[in-house]
């Protein structure tokens, strides 16, 4: 018997739970076919930034101009975001000319950690086109005046906003570092999240010890930060009735599997493809329906979140003594 690789993501019915995470592999016309091509059932497209839409492109030219003669150092402080992608206006021309290129729907990303003008520009993303909206909410507190109560009004406010402007699916992506992450996810729910995107990778920055510069880094991930959604989805699996997508260190299907069986809706990738091409998708796909058929599943909708802190044989391995029982048996 075949097995059923459907599931639901944000509402929508997707072919199979592979999702290609939000990266610029999506915003190039030729590589989407491929993308879809290779059985991938969704993919995000690189984000849009608010600093981004918050000042237009010649300001943030001359921006460059005038602030780097008098520190030459400003460059690296305001990253050349045309590099990245073209701003608003071949953003969403960009959207609206892959609506009729490929069939997989099409998620927006919006990246930004402030509530202001810049939001109402969701609404011209569904307008695009999009299928749905996910907004990468990346924010690095730097203020010890900010408590965490204030911290996650932001977070809550800044998804607030952009429902309010959009009728589209909303996901929401974040980082790992909250005191309570069931809480945030309520509170995020309650705000109007369709989804959850677990989770943000933050991009630690280096320091350059001979020219004492800081310097950007984007490392591939490893198949060991999977670790991380992995647990939270299993605990959080359970308490929410969204949608939930897994990002971060998923490079096999064996990960696609464990990552299903906590209980995520959909299953996201970047770092894999850009080490092995965007075919690897297709052993993605093939590769957890394989284990599905072999281990006797029916469907995806089966195996889903019978991993799940509730559902696993030992709950307090997503826990405390999790810690304890890996620390007494290392040898
Ligand atoms: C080259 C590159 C560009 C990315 N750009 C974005 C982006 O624009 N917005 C975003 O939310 N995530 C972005 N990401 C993060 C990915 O969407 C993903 O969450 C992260 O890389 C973890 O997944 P992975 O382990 O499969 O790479 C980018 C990742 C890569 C590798």
């Amino acid at each position: 018997m075949s097995v059923n690789m459907k599931t639901k993501y944000l509402g929508i019915e997707l072919e199979n739970p592979v999702v290609v995470s939000a990266c610029p592999l999506v915003a190039h016309a030729d590589t989407l076919r491929r993308i879809e091509q290779a059985g991938a059932a969704a993919a995000v497209m690189p984000s849009l930034f608010e600093e981004q839409i918050d000042r237009d492109e010649s300001a943030l030219a001359d921006l460059f101009e005038s602030t780097t003669d008098r520190f030459p150092e400003a460059n690296d402080f305001f990253p050349e975001m045309r590099r990245y992608n073209d701003g608003l206006a071949s953003y969403l021309k960009y959207i609206e000319e892959s609506r009729r290129k490929v069939s997989i729907p099409l998620i927006g990303s919006l990246n930004g950690c402030t509530p202001g003008g810049w939001v109402r520009h969701a609404r011209r993303i569904e307008e695009a086109g999009a299928s749905a909206l996910e907004l990468n909410i990346y924010f690095v507190p730097t203020d010890p005046d900010e408590t965490g109560e204030e911290v996650e009004r932001r977070y809550v406010d800044l998804v607030a906003a952009v429902r309010d402007v959009i009728s589209i699916p909303l996901a929401v992506k974040i980082g790992p570092y909250f005191s309570s992450t069931p809480n945030m996810a309520r509170k995020l729910v309650g705000a109007g999240a369709n989804g959850l995107v677990l989770f943000n990778r933050y991009l630690e920055p280096d320091l350059d010890i001979e020219t004492l510069a800081i310097t950007p880094k984007l490392n591939p991930s490893t198949r060991v930060e999977l670790r991380l959604p992995l647990r939270w989805i299993a605990i959080l699996r359970p308490h929410l009735d969204v949608s939930i997508a897994a990002t971060s260190g998923v490079h096999a299907a064996e990960d696609v599997v464990k990552l299903i069986l906590a209980g995520a809706d959909v299953v996201m990738t970047a770092s894999a493809l850009y080490h092995h091409g965007v075919d690897h998708i297709r052993k993605l796909v093939e590769g957890t329906r394989g284990w599905l058929e072999e281990k006797g599943y029916c469907s995806v909708a089966q195996a889903k979140g019978s991993m799940s802190r509730v559902h696993a044989p030992d709950p307090a391995g997503f826990e405390r003594a999790n810690y304890i029982k890996a620390i007494v048996e290392f040898t």
